[in-house]
């Protein structure tokens, strides 16, 4: 079942006129006849969940707005995290159903500026996007009274200048604003967060290119696919030691061993799978074992220790040495820590030293008990859950193959 992909292969569709005869903008009619608030109402019994990696419920997000400053809505497009591609697909093969979606949640909210953050790196997707917005604005979908609906809507795109921080949503909107990216002190309970003093609510890429679904077909059509806590479809990734690395959309509870197969084509070269890293590179890894049975929702997830994060796996394949593979990751997230809070900003970079270390044949079995003392004190420690990724990284490839790192020492030290 395809419900943001279901035009990807059609070419030519981040063109306008392509995307209208494909349906693209059509929900427009329905939207500007039905109050903002039935609009919410909707999305929150489609049970939604943000597909930017924590899986908050996008209609309680949205009721949380008093209505009594003014909204913007920002889409989170920063996709930076390893493993984690598939907002990219959307952005460049129907940018129009991304504007569509913001068009109809912004009224929805009551936004009349949104933004879109998008990562430095995506230099074509931008270019896309921008094509794609100066169109819209020229068929009059964003601009002033759209469709005689008396609904204004600004649409900007924000070009990120190459830091993983900045999906963060908080560190996000501080780099909207034009400062430092970085995160923002978290409020005692949820509330909406804010942008220039004013409310903002920020959600994923797909996230909003799925309201439009919701909205034309209704709450239940979502909730016919997947499972009650994890309704309808993810844009699930996978890239690694797989013979078609891509992007492919199936319903929540899809079991993973066969989306790897089906979908993946297996593992390549003929080898047998080791491990799978299961959404983006900061969720804690699998081995092949554990995946047996496995079904990707967030429940299921979670019942085998790990998340299901963005739903792009990493496959892993029985070549592959594990103290490498930690390292090559924890040197990413050393560099990538924003520096702001010192267990993130040293704990990165001494657990980087650490198996880099080992790996260089230089590691002593004491430097696994550092290594895991070093993640405690990063473990929740924190200003936002950077620190918290790296440390549930390293936890996870310890618990599942301490032996391979115990080995890997023996084999060269006697200590
Ligand atoms: C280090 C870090 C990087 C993140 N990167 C992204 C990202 O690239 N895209 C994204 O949508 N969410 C990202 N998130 C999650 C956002 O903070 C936020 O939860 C999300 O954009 C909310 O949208 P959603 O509810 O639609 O998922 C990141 C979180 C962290 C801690």
């Amino acid at each position: 079942m395809k419900i943001v992909s279901k035009n990807f292969g059609i070419k030519n569709n981040h063109q306008i006129d392509v995307a209208i005869k494909n349906g693209i903008y059509s929900s427009l009619n329905i939207v500007f006849k039905k109050e903002p608030k039935e609009i919410v109402e909707e999305v929150d019994l489609s049970g939604l969940r943000g597909k930017g990696g924590g899986g908050g419920a996008t209609g309680r997000k949205w009721k949380m707005l008093k209505g009594e400053k003014k909204v913007y809505l920002c889409v989170n497009a920063d996709e930076s995290e390893p493993g984690t591609c598939k907002d990219r697909q959307i952005l460049e093969k129907d940018p129009h159903l991304l504007i569509e979606g913001i068009i109809l949640s912004s009224y929805a909210i009551g936004a009349n500026e949104s933004y879109i953050y998008i990562r430095g790196e995506y230099t074509t997707q931008a270019k896309i996007l921008q094509q794609a917005i100066n169109e819209s604005y020229q068929k009059g979908f964003l601009g002033k009274n759209i469709q005689n609906s008396n609904f204004n809507l600004e649409l900007t795109l924000h070009r990120g200048a190459g830091a993983y921080i900045c999906g963060e949503k908080s560190a996000l909107l501080e780099s909207i604003e034009g400062k430092r990216g970085h995160p923002r002190l978290k409020p005692k309970r949820p509330e909406p967060d804010y942008l220039f003093g004013e409310d903002a609510i920020v959600n994923n890429v797909e996230t909003i290119a799925t309201v439009p679904f919701i909205i034309k077909n209704g709450y239940q059509a979502y909730r016919e696919f997947g499972t009650a806590c994890s309704p309808g479809t993810l844009l699930f990734a996978i890239s690694g030691h797989i013979n078609n690395a891509g992007v492919y959309e199936v319903p929540f509870a899809y079991p993973m061993k066969k989306y790897i197969e089906e979908f993946g084509g297996g593992v390549w070269k003929n080898r047998k799978l080791k491990a799978v890293i299961p959404g983006g590179s900061s969720t804690k890894i699998l081995k092949a074992e554990d995946i047996e049975d496995l079904k990707l929702d967030y429940d299921s997830m979670r019942e085998a220790g790990t998340s299901l994060g963005t739903g792009g796996m990493i496959v892993i394949d029985e070549s592959t040495c594990m103290v490498k593979t930690l390292k090559n990751l924890l040197k990413f997230y050393h560099e990538e820590s924003c520096g702001q809070c010192t267990p993130c900003r040293e704990g990165s970079g001494w657990a980087y030293k650490l198996v880099k270390k080992i790996y260089e044949d230089n590691g002593k079995l004491k430097d696994l008990e550092l290594l895991k003392d070093n993640s405690f004190i990063m473990n929740g420690k924190t200003i936002c859950v950077f620190g918290v990724a790296v440390a549930d990284v390293i936890d996870g490839f310890l618990s599942k193959f301490e032996d391979e790192f115990i080995e890997y020492i023996r084999k060269n030290n006697v200590s």
